[in-house]
């Protein structure tokens, strides 16, 4: 099959350019004496999960987002995983039934009332639970303050409860989307490191034990030069990359494996406007690195092939299922009439993947095959 055969909108998956990007992760991840959980939550994919595992495996351990995930991923194999959303104690019954037929699911937690709500189901049905104590390294979304001596009271808690097999220290340094270039970049990655295996050399010093030390977001581990202290790392949207992250200095434009091809549904050149059949449900509404370049538009314009970029093209608007293009001169709207096939590069991957039913593998202009993510909570 060839690309024009397809339906649009559809999300298209560069093989060689995923497969590149989860190689170079996964060798610089070598080369710093890490092992890789990846964040699966970008892709929701098997077949994506299973590459990314690489060097350890077929099925190594991942990290998800959702408790939907989670069961898709351990019926496909995976048999290591970290749940990383604070947890909400509501899902203990699902997690106690799930982690039955694994050889880790991994919690995290930041609240002392959510440790007494663990404690307190494992103790009325004998079950013990992983769980990792989430750790706030500059992002300021969740996580202790390590600076806190509450911070070091639930970390002693956790070592110490019964009910509680104490994983470690987990952080996540989504502040590094907000920086420029790469100098910014490694500084963040450097917070990210020391923070985290600062306080795991703190309570290591006064007797609490921290099995593991996790960091990790796709911006910091694409730069980052040492990894001392830290055992794992869960980058997950390199595997796609996208304009976000070109714009803040993570990658290349080169790098970017997913996009999504549409289709002209209307054209009016004497306003210079282009309509998409792909709108908000086709992209997500993310606008992207603002604070690196202004508002670029929904994502970037190429032909369909890929080749060339159509940068006198600007994706200034999306309803659901429209994308709304204007073009610079206006008249130059009339070289795509209707029925002419674009391919738009997300600002936002993971948001964007998110929004797709599948994903249609493709090697320049041959489909290759169709993978199946898994959707829901
Ligand atoms: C806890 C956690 N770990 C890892 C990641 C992966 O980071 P990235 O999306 O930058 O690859 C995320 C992403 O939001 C996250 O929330």
């Amino acid at each position: 099959m060839r690309l024009a055969e397809l339906q649009t909108p559809c999300a298209l998956i560069e093989r060689s350019v995923l497969e590149r990007n989860v190689a170079t992760m996964a060798r610089r991840m070598a080369e710093l004496g890490v092992s890789l959980r990846p964040h699966v939550k970008t892709h929701k994919c098997a077949e994506i999960a299973r590459r990314q595992g690489g060097f350890q495996g077929d099925a190594g351990g991942i990290t998800v987002s959702t408790l939907a995930e989670a069961r898709f991923f351990a019926g496909h194999g995976f048999r290591d995983i970290t749940w990383a959303l604070p947890l909400d104690p509501e899902r203990l019954a699902a997690v106690a039934e799930l982690q039955r037929g694994l050889e880790g699911l991994h919690l995290l937690l930041d609240d002392p009332a959510v440790l007494a709500a663990v404690e307190a189901f494992g103790s009325a049905h004998g079950v013990r639970f992983s769980v990792f104590l989430e750790v706030d390294c500059g992002y300021h979304r969740s996580g202790v303050d390590p600076g806190l001596g509450e911070a070091f009271e639930l970390a002693r808690r956790l070592a110490e409860s019964p009910v509680v097999e104490f994983r470690g220290l987990l952080t996540h340094a989504g502040h590094a989307y907000r920086c420029q270039g790469a100098a910014e970049l490694e500084a963040v990655a450097e917070e990210e490191r020391s923070v985290t295996a600062g306080f795991a050399a703190e309570l290591r010093a006064q007797g609490v034990p921290v099995p593991v030390v996790s960091v990790g977001s796709t911006p910091t581990m694409s730069r980052v030069r040492d990894l001392s202290g830290v055992d794992e790392v869960r980058p997950g949207n390199y595997v796609f990359y996208d304009l976000h992250q070109e714009a803040i200095g993570s990658c290349r434009r080169r790098d970017i494996a997913l996009s999504v091809l549409a289709t002209v549904v209307g054209c009016y050149p004497q306003s210079g406007r282009l309509v998409l059949n792909a709108g908000a449900l086709a992209l997500s509404k993310d606008r992207g690195a603002e604070h690196v370049e202004g508002f670029r538009g929904y994502g970037a314009l190429l032909t369909a092939d890929g080749s060339r970029v159509l940068d006198h093209l600007r994706l200034t608007g999306l309803s659901q299922e429209h994308g709304h293009v204007q073009s610079f001169p206006p008249e130059r709207a009339a070289e795509l009439p209707v029925g002419s096939r674009v391919r738009i590069l997300p600002n936002h991957s993971c948001l964007t993947a998110a929004l797709h039913e599948d994903y249609v593998v493709v090697d320049g202009d041959e489909v290759i095959e169709t993978w199946r993510p898994v959707r829901g909570w």
